[in-house]
């Protein structure tokens, strides 16, 4: 898979794609991130990216200009669907992840500002996603975020992809607290459940944890009869 990331602050990506899941995705050439400045595209003398909004409201709008003419390469590279990262966009869930990573490349927008200009979303944009009910300065972690989600899913990235199904979110519910040795520690006793090798039982007893844990936290991802 291929991810073109537009963003005024490329460098924000570099800590991010040398680390952990991500970078191990690229090692492997699972996935190929490529960043873009879109100063580098404003037609400007100062390269100017920003400018007062119409109406007379508070803010900067990122201006169309740098915007189209930093997608427009890539677009003539070929289709891609364009994202663009902003509290207005549909809510990022796990489903979503987990279709992107069917597609073989991807383009990322980032804004800045109090968001960027209408047209450009209309003209250029196919999906706008949010990753929450708050206010970032920037699509950038927005956009971090989801190429992570993407590249776990990603075949051959992680070693045993039964992790990832087994993760929150997958049956509609949180996922079952884990435990690692030593079996005892500070008298906190691993579940006896999880030490009788018995797996049907083990299987049983992450499904009744996890129902256990949605029904607290999360009921709205529960089905009715569930809750
Ligand atoms: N940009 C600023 N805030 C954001 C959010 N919550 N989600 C996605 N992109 C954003």
């Amino acid at each position: 898979m291929k991810i073109e990331v537009l963003s005024l602050f490329p460098e924000f990506f570099s800590s991010f794609l040398s680390q952990s899941i991500v970078a191990r995705a690229i090692s492997k050439q699972a996935l190929e991130v490529q960043t873009f400045d879109i100063r580098a595209y404003a037609n400007n003398k100062h390269h100017q990216v920003d400018d007062y909004p119409y109406g007379g409201f508070a803010g900067m709008v990122g201006m169309i200009q740098p915007l189209w003419d930093a997608l427009l390469p890539r677009i003539l590279e070929g289709n891609a669907p364009v994202i663009y990262f902003s509290p207005q966009g549909r809510p990022l869930k796990q489903k979503m992840l987990c279709d992107y990573a069917q597609e073989s490349r991807v383009i990322l927008i980032c804004g800045h500002y109090k968001e960027i200009d209408q047209r450009f979303r209309r003209l250029a944009v196919s999906d706008e996603i949010s990753i929450g009910d708050y206010v970032l300065s920037g699509g950038e972690l927005a956009a971090q975020v989801f190429i992570d989600g993407v590249a776990r899913l990603l075949p051959g990235v992680l070693s045993d992809i039964n992790s990832a199904q087994t993760d929150s979110f997958y049956s509609s519910s949180l996922g079952f607290p884990c435990y690692t040795r030593p079996s005892e520690f500070l008298g906190q006793q691993v579940p006896d459940s999880l030490l009788n090798g018995n797996h049907a039982k083990i299987a049983e007893w992450a499904q009744a944890e996890a129902r256990l844990l949605t029904r607290v936290r999360r009921p709205d991802l529960l089905s009715d009869k569930d809750r």
